[in-house]
């Protein structure tokens, strides 16, 4: 089914969803996409790394008529009655909540590995008992780990090189076990450096694009890690909402699988400094003058990546719309109105 059938579908047909980490980047954005097709959604978070304020701005956004038909629970995964809770009368799980980051990891694996895999556990299996119809979580492209094949396809995977990309192969693992022991129908979904509105361009563990927005808008050095020619799959956040409400309503035929979800181009950090200074010198130019500041290559980093999209085109209907330089306009709006200087 295209994407726009889809739309279309579900603007006519209500279903219950469930979104963990509603609170946060991506859960945010699906919650603001669900409500805005008339769906009806539960929402858990725990406000270890999201906001109040990102729900307020959904909210803001789908008006007070839409709002109704959102539940928040404010709760913790690693707690299996939250889990239970939240799952109870579901349709669609699309679980976000984890502690993301690489160096967040490599900093403290005990609670990485709490939150990504005992929560994982919990809600696969809360999701499980209570019998919904699909469960689509956020893996990673972290998984592919050393693996040096470029560009990277689901089958072939390397070790992984952090405790965050230990945690997400193993809720793979878990996904895989559970559809060939219990039948219970799964998506795992590679995301590839998500980014666009909402994501948090503060704190030690900041993602690439929302920290130089802020860092340049600020005024502050942009640092890149090593020579600036590590590369990245950017995807722009629509494109992952398109990803996961067409694994949840694809047929069985596309389930127990695993998707890289990305645009399929590489960006090295040099390129990306560029592409987000044109932008912010736009707004601000007594930008124009600022320059990257190089410092050490970052431990658990892998050197280049880039998906293979064919795979989630050919099963899912999949058509990332748009570009990295589309979505970085988009992004450039968004930073621009929400970050203070
Ligand atoms: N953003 C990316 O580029 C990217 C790339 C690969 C994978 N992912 C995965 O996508 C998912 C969403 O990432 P994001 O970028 O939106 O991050 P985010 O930090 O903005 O969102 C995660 C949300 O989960 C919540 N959460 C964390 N632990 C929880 C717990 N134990 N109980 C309840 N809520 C909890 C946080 O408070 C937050 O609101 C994560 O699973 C992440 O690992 C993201």
């Amino acid at each position: 089914m295209s994407f726009e059938k889809l739309q279309d579908r579900l603007n006519g047909e209500s279903f219950s969803w469930l979104i963990t980490g509603c609170a946060g980047f991506i859960g945010s954005n699906l919650l603001e996409t669900l409500l805005n097709l008339g769906q009806k959604v539960t929402g858990v978070d725990n406000f270890s790394t999201g906001f109040q304020h990102n729900l307020d701005q959904v909210k803001a956004a789908v008006g007070p008529e839409k709002w109704k038909n959102f539940r928040f629970i404010q709760g913790d995964i690693t707690r299996f009655e939250i889990c239970q809770k939240a799952c109870t009368g579901q349709d669609y799980v699309l679980h976000q909540a984890a502690l993301g980051s690489v160096p967040r990891s490599v900093a403290d694996p005990l609670t990485t590995n709490e939150n990504n895999i005992t929560g994982f556990l919990n809600i696969l299996t809360a999701a499980r008992d209570a019998k919904v119809r699909r469960f689509v979580y956020a893996a990673s492209s972290s998984t592919y780990g050393d693996h040096p094949g470029l560009p990277k396809k689901e089958d072939k995977i390397g070790k992984p090189l952090s405790p965050y990309a230990v945690t997400k192969y193993v809720n793979e693992l878990y996904a895989e076990v559970f559809s060939s022991t219990y039948g219970f129908k799964t998506i795992g979904l590679r995301y590839f450096n998500v980014f666009g509105r909402r994501q948090d361009p503060f704190g030690a563990y900041a993602a690439v694009i929302p920290l130089w927005f802020a860092s340049m808008v600020r005024e502050e050095e942009v640092y890149i890690n090593g020579d600036g020619e590590t590369s990245r799959d950017f995807c722009y956040i629509d494109n992952c909402v398109q990803a996961n409400l067409l694994s949840a309503l694809a047929g069985d035929e596309a389930a127990d699988e695993v998707y890289n979800v990305a645009f399929g181009e590489r960006t090295s950090l040099n390129e990306l400094f560029v592409m987000i200074k044109d932008r912010v010198v736009r707004a601000y130019p007594r930008c124009a003058g600022l320059n990257p500041v190089f410092r050490d290559f970052r431990a658990g980093d892998v050197r280049h990546s880039l998906a293979d999209i064919s795979k989630a085109g050919k099963l899912l209907g999949y058509k990332p719309q748009f570009s990295v330089g589309q979505g970085l306009d988009l992004a450039a709006e968004w930073y621009m109105e929400n970050l203070s200087c």
